[in-house]
């Protein structure tokens, strides 16, 4: 499997919006498809207010594709299963700024065990608080809607930060990704790409698409 690099336009569909009764036939679409990448969506009900899938079946997903799994750890003290969802096919991981209080030393760790590493904010987080962390990372997931749930509206006041969160980036990491998560769509891609996102996540958007590939190619190369 190819390493992606964070700082190319990537699509990743998030498998939260699969339907599971077919989760094959849904990976066989994703692996046929132009998508860089699954994102997966991990919750644990204390993070989040919802719970989702973990260990086993980030196993069966990598059994199922040779892309690259994005694990997105809505989690308390994600630290502690870090190294299991490596061993599960993880090849970058993500860790919310909300949830760790000692982010550098989480960063050090993803990194050691080879996994590209991402630091996740919540909509009300600011950009400002990544600052001493940008330059170790190799992307930052902005939530664009309250983490917990597929199918949320995208809050349009990401915009804003993600123009800021590029900027800083010019300054501290330019080779750094940043991602965006939540409620992104053929309607929105043009702006968020705009505003200096590189890497988009969509769940619905292509999972209940009537043709997803097309979703898919279309938000990978609408300018
Ligand atoms: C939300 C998750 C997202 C979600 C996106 O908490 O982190 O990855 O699956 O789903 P859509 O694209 O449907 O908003
Ligand atoms: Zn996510």
């Amino acid at each position: 499997m190819k390493t992606p690099s964070m700082k190319d336009f990537l699509v990743a569909p998030s498998l939260l919006a699969a339907n599971f009764k077919n989760l094959e036939s849904e990976m066989e679409m994703f692996n046929t498809s132009e998508a860089d990448m699954l994102h997966f969506d991990v919750m644990d009900g204390r993070f989040v207010p919802n719970i989702s899938f973990g260990l086993p079946i980030c196993q069966t997903i990598r059994a199922l594709t040779d892309k690259p799994i994005d694990v997105h750890l809505m989690i308390v003290e994600p630290e502690k299963y870090l190294k299991a969802f490596k061993e599960a096919g993880a090849t970058s991981i993500s860790v919310h700024i909300e949830t760790c209080p000692h982010l550098h030393k989480t960063v050090g760790e993803i990194k050691e065990m080879g996994c590209l590493v991402g630091v996740a904010i919540n909509p009300h987080t600011s950009v400002d608080l990544l600052i001493p962390i940008l330059p170790d990372i190799d992307f930052v997931n902005v939530m664009t809607v309250n983490p917990g749930f597929g199918g949320q509206k995208f809050i349009e006041a990401s915009l804003d930060k993600i123009k800021k969160l590029r900027q800083l980036a010019n300054e501290l990491n330019p080779d750094l990704g940043i991602e965006v998560d939540g409620g992104v769509d053929l309607s929105n891609i043009e702006k968020i790409r705009a505003a200096g996102a590189n890497i988009f996540v969509a769940g619905s958007a292509v999972f209940k698409a009537e043709n997803p590939h097309n979703v898919i190619k279309q938000l990978k190369y609408s300018q």
